[in-house]
């Protein structure tokens, strides 16, 4: 059984064979791939973009989707069972676990406990693979490759789980990265000893328009608010802000992402412009975790 916990448990080959799989799916859609297939989805934090679409990948398989969501009346929630035994039960009751909870590692723990594989739809502040997953076929779908991109990643590179996530799988693929953000916010140490031994180019900058001619990728997020108290979210949160009149001299392939929920850091005149892909790429979270559900439970990766 293969949990997908970190993106770094899925090798290049795996990588790339999501990403083929997505687009597969995407043009030709397969409503009995997951037939009899029951998926438990369980969500001890908010989420609308990754639980939906999750629930989406897998009904328009033809499987079945139990679970809760973050307002659960669960007996974990409201009388005190611990994970572990939560995780026994309902993967008894299943074909494969997702979930999600503000406790960076919980994923891990529930893959200790999991008779099933367990998918992480994001824990904490730590990982989001599965937003990776589709990031990355974002990125193959526009730019018809992975290989050698300019991108930057712009905002809160500290808490911001799902840049963490990219930057480590776009580390396999020799591209280039400029990292703005707030000093405070900057990228974890962990992340930049890992580029640094992979002997990947990057740099820090200051703005967005130091570098935003030059780009592939504008990969925007958001100042993670559930992540700090008010004085220092409110000192934090328009740091970084792209508007409209920021893109008249980019090149012609460049796209702009974002895991969305988007706050003011994109104005909403670039969503009308050529470059804006974000909508389109919350769209792909369903092939993408439609690709990765019929890879796992027809055991096509390695084990971790
Ligand atoms: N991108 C993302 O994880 O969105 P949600 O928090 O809505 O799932």
């Amino acid at each position: 059984q293969k949990d997908i916990i970190s993106i770094a448990d899925l090798s290049r080959d795996e990588l790339e064979l999501i990403v083929a799989t997505a687009k597969d799916l995407k043009h030709n859609p397969q409503p009995e791939l997951l037939k009899n297939k029951i998926v438990a989805s369980c969500f001890f934090e908010a989420s609308t973009r990754t639980r939906l679409s999750f629930e989406t990948a897998v009904q328009r398989l033809g499987g079945s989707v139990i679970g809760f969501d973050s307002g659960g009346n669960t007996s974990l929630a409201q009388k005190g069972e611990t994970l572990a035994d939560s995780v026994k039960v309902i993967s008894s009751y299943s074909d494969a676990f997702f979930m999600r909870h503000p406790q960076e590692g919980a994923a891990r723990l529930a893959a200790e406990f999991a008779s099933v594989p367990v998918i992480n739809g994001g824990d904490g502040s730590n990982q989001h693979p599965t937003q990776t997953l589709l990031d990355l076929f974002t990125i193959y779908e526009t730019q018809s490759s992975l290989q050698n991109l300019n991108i930057a990643f712009v905002g809160d590179l500290k808490y911001g789980r799902t840049v963490h996530s990219l930057a480590q799988a776009l580390s396999l693929f020799n591209c280039n990265f400029y990292f703005i953000s707030p000093q405070a916010l900057a990228m974890p140490d962990y992340i930049i000893e890992e580029l640094d031994e992979a002997g990947i180019n990057y740099s820090t900058h200051e703005s967005i328009e130091e570098v935003i001619d030059s780009l592939d990728i504008l990969y925007m997020t958001r100042v993670q608010k559930e992540r700090f108290d008010e004085t220092e979210y409110q000192h934090m949160k328009s740091a970084f802000v792209l508007n409209g009149s920021m893109l008249s001299k980019v090149r012609d392939n460049l796209k702009i992402l974002h895991p969305l929920p988007r706050v003011d850091e994109i104005t909403t005149d670039v969503d009308d412009t050529p470059y804006a892909y974000y909508f389109q790429q919350a769209e792909n979270g369903v092939y993408a975790r439609q690709a990765l559900l019929a890879l796992v439970l027809s055991n096509q990766f390695q084990e971790s």
